[in-house]
Formats: C-alpha cells, sequence, structure tokens
C-alpha cells in the first residue's frame, strides 16, 4: 500500500523518539512491501522560533493531506515564560481540534518483563490491561480563558454530541474486549459532569446493551487505578480527567515511555504520540525511550492503515525486546541500558 505520512518531530525528545518511530516504519515498508512517503514539518517550540506560530498553515495543511501523522512532543523551558503570547502546547491542542481528533486512545499493558520498573507491587500488575479513551478535543482545554489583576478563569463546557460520539468510540472497543466500560466523571461537582453522566449512561444502554457500564468519581478512580488495575478493561472521560489519569496509569506500565497514544476523528487519518512529554531534561543525549513512540506507530498502521499484520509485528517486537530487557534509562533502575538508537536497532532487528 502507499500512505502519505506527516512526521512532526516537535521539541526536546520528540526528534529523537520521531526518528526511531520512523525508523521501524521504514523497516515494516520494506518488510511487507508498502510505500511510505514521509514528510516533515514543524509545530510546537521549534516552529515558534522559526514562525512565530505553534502550528504554521503550512503544517496544518500537510497534516489534513496526510493519511497518518507522527508527533513525537512539543514544549521546553525556553517558551515557558508564563506571561509568553504563544506556547508550544498550543499548537498541539490546535491540530487536534483542527483535525477534528475527539478520541484518544491510550492502551495501559504492563509488560511482563517491566514490571520491576513499576513502583507498584508486581501481582497487582499481572494481566492489566486497560484502554482509556480521552475526549481530546473539549472541555476546559478549550473553554473561553479568562485573566485580570487579581483573578483567573476557564470555562467547562460539553455539548451532549461531543459526550455521545467519545462514548461511542469506547462502547465500540469494549465490544471488541472484555466488554466492560467504566465511565469516569465528578458528577457530585461538576454539572459537565452530570450531563456526561447522563449522556454515557443512555448511550451504553441504547446503544451497547452488552457491555457492563458503570461510572466512576474521578478522584476515585484515581485511587482504583493503583489498588485494583485489573478490574478495568475500558475506561472513558473528559479531557482534563483523562490527562491526569493516564500519566497516573503510565506507572502501571513502569514508564511513562511506554504508553503510546492514537488520536482518532471521524475520518480514518488519525494522529499518533506517545503520551510523554518533550522531557527537556534528558533531550539530545540520545537515552529517551524510544518504545512509546514505537508503539505508537502499531497503532497507526492499525488504526489509519488498516495494517493488522504488520501493527502487531511491530507490537510482537518491542514485546521481545523488553523480554530481552533491552531497556532504556527510564526502565532499567540503575542496571543496564541502552541508548534511543540501540533500543530502536533492537526492534527492527525483530521486524
Ligand atoms: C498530553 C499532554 C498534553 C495535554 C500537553 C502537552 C498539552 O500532557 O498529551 O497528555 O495536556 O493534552
Ligand atoms: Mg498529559
Amino acid at each position: 500500500m502507499q500512505a502519505r505520512i506527516v512526521v512532526l518531530p516537535g521539541d526536546g525528545i520528540g526528534p529523537e523518539v520521531a526518528s526511531a518511530a520512523v525508523a521501524v516504519l521504514k523497516a515494516v515498508a520494506q518488510r511487507h512491501d508498502h510505500q511510505f512517503d514521509f514528510q516533515e514539518y514543524d509545530i510546537g517550540g521549534i516552529a515558534i522560533d522559526k514562525t512565530g506560530e505553534p502550528l504554521p498553515r503550512s503544517t496544518l495543511e500537510a497534516a489534513q493531506q496526510a493519511d497518518a501523522v507522527l508527533l513525537g512532543a512539543v514544549g521546553g523551558p525556553k517558551w515557558s515564560d508564563p506571561n509568553a503570547k504563544v506556547r508550544p502546547e498550543q499548537g498541539l491542542l490546535a491540530i487536534r481540534r483542527a483535525l477534528g481528533l475527539f478520541a484518544n486512545l491510550r492502551p495501559v499493558r504492563p509488560h511482563p518483563a517491566a514490571l520491576d520498573a513499576s513502583p507498584i507491587k508486581a501481582e497487582l500488575l499481572q494481566g492489566v490491561d486497560i484502554m482509556v479513551v480521552r475526549e481530546l478535543t473539549g472541555g476546559i482545554y478549550f473553554g473561553e480563558k479568562t485573566r485580570t489583576a487579581d483573578s483567573a478563569s476557564d470555562l467547562c463546557t460539553y455539548s451532549i454530541p461531543e459526550i455521545e460520539r467519545v462514548v461511542r468510540v469506547a462502547g465500540k472497543l469494549a465490544q471488541q474486549r472484555r466488554k466492560h466500560l467504566v465511565s469516569v466523571d465528578k458528577a457530585n461537582v461538576l454539572e459537565t459532569s452530570r450531563l456526561w453522566r447522563e449522556v454515557a449512561a443512555r448511550v451504553m444502554q441504547d446503544e451497547f446493551p452488552d457491555v457492563k457500564a458503570e461510572h466512576q468519581l474521578v478522584d476515585s478512580m484515581a485511587m482504583l487505578l493503583l489498588s485494583r488495575p485489573r478490574d478495568y478493561d475500558v475506561i472513558v472521560t473528559e479531557n482534563m480527567f483523562g490527562d491526569i489519569l493516564t500519566d497516573e496509569a503510565s506507572m502501571l506500565a513502569g514508564s511513562l515511555g511506554l504508553l503510546p497514544s492514537a488520536s482518532l476523528g471521524d475520518r480514518e487519518a488519525g494522529l499518533y504520540e506517545p503520551i510523554h512529554g518533550s522531557a527537556p531534561d534528558i533531550a539530545g543525549k540520545g537515552i529517551a525511550n524510544p518504545y512509546a513512540a514505537i508503539l505508537s506507530t502499531a497503532m497507526l498502521l492499525r488504526y489509519s492503515l488498516g495494517l493488522y499484520t504488520e501493527a502487531g509485528r511491530v507490537e510482537h517486537a518491542v514485546d521481545e525486546v523488553l523480554k530481552a530487557r533491552i531497556f532504556t534509562g527510564d526502565l532499567a533502575r540503575g542496571g543496564a541500558s541502552v541508548s534511543t538508537d540501540a533500543a530502536a536497532r533492537a526492534v527492527i532487528e525483530r521486524i
């Protein structure tokens, strides 16, 4: 197959993990006789430096025409001045919104070989396999913001259709998995959450009667994720709760450097990125963990290109590499560790 893939390396460790991911996609293309055409564009801080904007028009236009977009990470101390008018993160939010990517899939599956990298007891982690579906284009991230001399506000809004469509994505995933869904909100306090719960309950009852649906308050969910992670299958939640819960959930897998994500909308073309940030403290050292970015390419192959065998092959290769304890520093916990490139090469050898 032929596919146009736009690559947005971004800032910090973004370029390092993105280039590892591209190398893996090239290996997949070679092995399976596909033609992937890669085009690189700027986003985030580097784009601000070059053009003054975190999401230049040329980047957005290329992304709109691509079959899939692969992103590294954005942000860094250079652009973190609280008084700055433009910030790298705005580029990421703008591209998610402009491409209509309302559903962010974040799978959490601790690898048996990396259980000791997690601060959670191994016996709690065995068999954990969670898919968090985070709403990505609404809520407090995108509401009106105000600032006066002595106060500030961020508006959180959700409409019924916004909730329905993301719950449907989660419901479909639950049907293909263990048929259990938990919708997370703060319905004891927030009006948006009360609407969320009402709509989620109705969609699940009317359209997914075969899926067991429950509701959980976000504070309680934060606790349950650590105390009984095995009990969860699909979790669906609003934008900010999903942001926070998935960083927490990454500790089940042992490292933020292991969690991939897919951001999907109504079209097949999606955006794929590791859930970790730009990690400026280790940028440029060649030691970043590329596995989250590499696992994001597996999601790209599966969800945007429909290449299921190839997706499975990438995931299997990463499994094998972890089994062989080819760990970057974040996983090695003081033991032997390899560079970003060596980790990527180990995956490629197994493809
Ligand atoms: C994420 C990140 C982003 C978010 C930041 C960089 C804007 O934390 O993808 O989880 O909050 O969505
Ligand atoms: Mg986050």
